[in-house]
């Protein structure tokens, strides 16, 4: 049986946008492909932000870790392994502040692991994650798509790229504080693209 690994980071849980959207798509997707659902909502249960104690964690040589520092790398693990488990993964991403929610941020940092989820070579970086679909549900309030202020589309595919990730597709939902029939369209018209993307 597949996984799919579902990634949740709308602030409103069940009434973000990008949470009923991503839902609709792992619905499918489970019923389409016979795939289990692995729920991570980085709201719920938020990762802690970067800092110098989790960089000297992952630093670190194993025989000389402090127990702390063994549970910031075995924190971190657990994340990767998640996401190495999986065959595909959906990711419910609102637009705040013209940005990624913090919490996938602080999970992108969490996951970014030197010699474990990438390397540099002489060739450049090279991601050492298995590829995968990662299917991005984009819900923002205004239109962005194509646009400068897009700062979430190159950044996303740039970064599960470097790991690895090289297969991600965005689906938008725009426009959903622009009134009712405006939101109704937006929802109309993701879900068209899903039922095609999910399938
Ligand atoms: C704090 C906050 C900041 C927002 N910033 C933006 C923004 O920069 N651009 C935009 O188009 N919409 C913005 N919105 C609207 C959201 O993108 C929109 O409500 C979307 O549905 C959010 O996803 P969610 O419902 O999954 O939380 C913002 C909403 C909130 C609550």
């Amino acid at each position: 049986m597949k996984t799919l690994l579902q990634i949740n980071t709308g602030i409103f849980g069940e009434h973000s946008n990008s949470t009923v959207l991503a839902n609709a798509f792992a619905e499918q997707f489970a019923a389409q492909q016979d795939a289990q659902v692995v729920v991570r909502d980085l709201v719920s249960s938020p990762l802690p932000h970067l800092d110098a104690n989790i960089i000297g964690a992952f630093a670190s040589e194993e025989s000389a870790r402090t127990p702390e520092q063994q549970a910031i790398i075995d924190r971190s693990q657990a994340l990767i392994d998640e996401l190495e488990q999986a065959d595909a993964v959906v990711l419910g991403l609102p637009m705040y502040n013209f940005s990624v929610p913090s919490q996938l941020k602080a999970y992108m940092d969490q996951v970014a692991r030197a010699g474990i989820t990438f390397k540099y070579t002489e060739t450049g970086p090279q991601g050492l994650l298995t590829n995968k679909p990662v299917y991005v549900i984009a819900a923002r309030g205004g239109m962005h798509a194509g646009l400068e202020s897009d700062s979430q589309t190159a950044f996303i595919k740039t970064f599960f790229g470097f790991i690895g990730l090289h297969n991600v597709e965005f689906i938008y939902a725009e426009g959903l504080n622009m009134g009712d029939d405006a939101k109704a369209e937006a929802f109309a018209q993701a879900k068209q693209v899903m039922e095609k993307v999910a399938a």
